[in-house]
């Protein structure tokens, strides 16, 4: 397959996505750290799939995810970051893209290929597939055996796939999800996520036997550059 959809009139001022548009600064110093802890976290094991989760909303998800994809990704790394959350879609807002047809298209219409909703977008190696039109069953869609095919297919053109998720406490979609994939990064937004909201995640987690790789702790401060992720277990 050629992935010869493109993320049209790229532009260079997107906040969101600070490891293309700043190399050098200290976040994207921090991206590569958190690369590193994770590959490090799966020394034995491949790690293809990963989901990213939270216990509330507006944790940094997409925020994580978008910059964790763009960071893996190379000329000899094809990631594809998959905006799974079908109630609130923002990948396509963070590359500014369409998203008419995306996971949603795959998962309800068995004819549509991979090449046709895949973008491929200015990073090399990093590839994007947007929500597409928000469903009234989402975790009806994403339980489904079609996406455990849609997640083989991808494994064969991909050699990462990240899936951008909905916060676990409100619906069961990333718990679904997580049970998937290899492994689940969690994002806990520094000082403001209750304890038992995150034990609470944790108890989800497990339930269904995720691979929890690890926290990324996000903060955020006044300054880009003073804005940070940690990694730990
Ligand atoms: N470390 C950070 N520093 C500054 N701003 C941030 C940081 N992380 C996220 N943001 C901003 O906070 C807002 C929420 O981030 P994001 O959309 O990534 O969260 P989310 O967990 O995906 O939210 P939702 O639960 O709605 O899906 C966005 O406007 C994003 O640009
Ligand atoms: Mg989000």
């Amino acid at each position: 397959m050629l992935f010869k959809r493109k993320q049209k009139n790229p532009q260079d001022d997107r906040p969101g996505l600070v490891v293309v548009n700043k190399p050098t600064s200290v976040v994207s110093e921090q991206f590569r750290t958190l690369r590193t802890n994770i590959q490090f976290s799966m020394i034995d094991d491949t790690l293809k799939t990963i989901v990213v989760t939270s216990a509330e909303p507006n944790a940094g998800k997409s925020t994580v995810s978008a910059n964790l994809a763009a960071t893996f990704s190379s000329q000899e790394k094809r990631v594809l970051l998959v905006d799974a959350d079908l109630r609130k879609p923002t990948i396509h807002k963070i590359f500014k893209v369409r998203n008419k047809d995306g996971l949603t298209t795959l998962l309800t219409n068995r004819d549509t290929q991979l090449d046709e909703v895949v973008y491929g977008t200015q990073k090399e190696g990093l590839f994007i597939l947007t929500s597409g039109a928000i469903p009234p069953n989402p975790a009806e869609l994403l339980g489904s055996k079609r996406m455990l095919e849609i997640i083989k297919e991808m494994e064969d053109y991909f050699d990462l796939i990240i899936f951008d998720m909905p916060p676990i406490l409100a619906v069961t979609d990333a718990q679904v999800m997580a049970s998937k994939v290899d492994g689940t990064l969690f994002v806990i937004p520094k000082g403001s996520t209750k304890q038992d909201l995150i034990l609470k995640s944790k108890d989800l987690l497990e339930k269904v036997n995720a691979n929890v790789l690890g926290a990324v702790l996000n903060r955020v401060n006044k300054s880009d550059e003073e804005y940070y992720y940690y990694y730990g277990e």
